[in-house]
């Protein structure tokens, strides 16, 4: 009796203290691109429908904060789409959402969209506003892997203004909230050329170091 309540003990003060969430631990991993030799701080979600990101920033990041950065994105879904928050929730945040274009024909079947949102509420984000510039600098899709990555530089991204509402990312605080989303239903552009999505399977947060 008495060693079951010790035993109750130790358990409960156990699962409060271990996290419950598999979040990433805030240190980066490094990696390398082979193809444009940038190196990234890299945070990975493992298993189909995951995801790894990375980030590098410019030197001066840690004392004035970034406005611009080097990303990677690799999502284990091929045909669906894949989003990172540069805010750590999907609302009031500047979102990437990043798919392997639909609409692409044979000669530009590598070809990886990003596209810039942002929400108030927990629907279906809409087109960002603000101004910023996103360059691809590689895209691969990969079926047979099911997964589609990219390198892009992101000018103008770690602030953001939509509809009066400005936020940001505070690299000089060393840390950032961050979150992902993915799903593997294929995104659609409507006939206006939007974005119509269905909302994500997996999604989580995590705090980077940077
Ligand atoms: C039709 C589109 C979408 C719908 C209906 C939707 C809906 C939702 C809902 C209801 C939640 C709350 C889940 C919970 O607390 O249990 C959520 C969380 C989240 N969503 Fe979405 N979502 C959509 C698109 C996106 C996109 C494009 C991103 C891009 C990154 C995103 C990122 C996130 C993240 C990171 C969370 C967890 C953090 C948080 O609660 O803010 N979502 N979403």
């Amino acid at each position: 009796m008495y060693y079951s309540k010790v035993a109750a003990t130790i358990f409960t003060i156990a699962i409060s203290v271990i996290p419950v969430c598999h979040a990433q631990a805030p240190t980066g991993t490094p990696y390398t691109d082979p193809e444009t030799n940038t190196t990234f701080s890299t945070w990975g979600i493992p298993g189909p429908l995951g995801l790894t990101f990375g980030l590098a920033l410019p030197e001066s990041a840690r004392e004035v904060d970034a406005t611009d950065f080097t990303g990677y994105l690799k999502c284990s879904t091929a045909s669906g789409w894949c989003g990172i928050s540069l805010g750590g929730a999907m609302t009031d945040s500047l979102l990437l959402v990043a798919y392997a274009d639909p609409n692409s024909k044979p000669e530009t079947e590598n070809t990886v969209a990003i596209s810039p949102r942002y929400t108030t509420t927990y629907t279906l984000p809409a087109a960002y506003t603000g101004n910023l510039t996103i360059t691809p600098l590689s895209t691969h899709v990969d079926k047979s892997t099911n997964s589609f990555e990219t390198v892009f530089s992101c000018t103008s991204c770690l602030h953001w203004s939509q509809n009066g509402t400005e936020g940001g990312a505070k690299t000089s605080s060393g840390m950032l909230d961050l979150a992902w989303a993915i799903s593997p239903e294929k995104p659609v552009l409507d006939a206006t050329g939007d974005l119509q999505l269905v909302r994500h399977e997996r999604e989580g947060t995590w705090v980077a170091q940077v």
